[in-house]
């Protein structure tokens, strides 16, 4: 299993993860982008810089975000609206570009605001210390 981008992404989109990723395989949606599960080397890069926390290895995901998995990977292999085939392996989303299409799960979210992203957002193991931070 590849790694996923789950709903912290929705809504929010901010691409750093895109030009991390090695095998150009984060695919952009209309309020969401999409890891290519069978293009993911898992190299994890995209998790890394996400900045709202949005992108996990499929086991890690948390019990409520389990869905994204299988939604990741819809987006690739069910015939999504206003399209008239599977977007399959395209082998690299940088030639494809931009598709103002999502999955019917994510098409059918409510607004996500950025500071509910953050709310939603759920730590991740170890506690790191940021530089910069003041603890006095
Ligand atoms: Fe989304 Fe995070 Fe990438 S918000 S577009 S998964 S950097
Ligand atoms: Fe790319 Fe992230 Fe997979 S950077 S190769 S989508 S782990």
């Amino acid at each position: 299993m590849a790694y996923v981008i789950a709903l912290p992404c929705v809504d929010v989109t901010d691409r750093a993860c895109v030009a991390e990723c090695p095998m150009d395989c984060i695919y952009e949606g209309a309020r969401s982008l999409y890891i290519h599960p069978g293009e993911c080397m898992d190299c994890g890069g995209c998790e890394v810089v996400c900045p709202v926390g949005a992108v996990y290895y499929a086991e890690d995901l948390p019990s409520a975000l389990q869905e994204y998995a299988p939604d990741n990977g819809r987006f690739f292999t069910e015939v999504l609206p206003g399209r008239d085939a599977p977007l399959g392996s395209p082998g690299g989303a940088a030639a494809v570009g931009p598709l103002n299409v999502d999955t019917p799960m994510i098409a059918a979210l409510p607004p996500q605001s950025p500071p509910e992203q953050q709310r939603r957002r759920e730590p991740r193991g170890g506690g790191s210390c940021c530089a910069g931070d003041r603890h006095d």
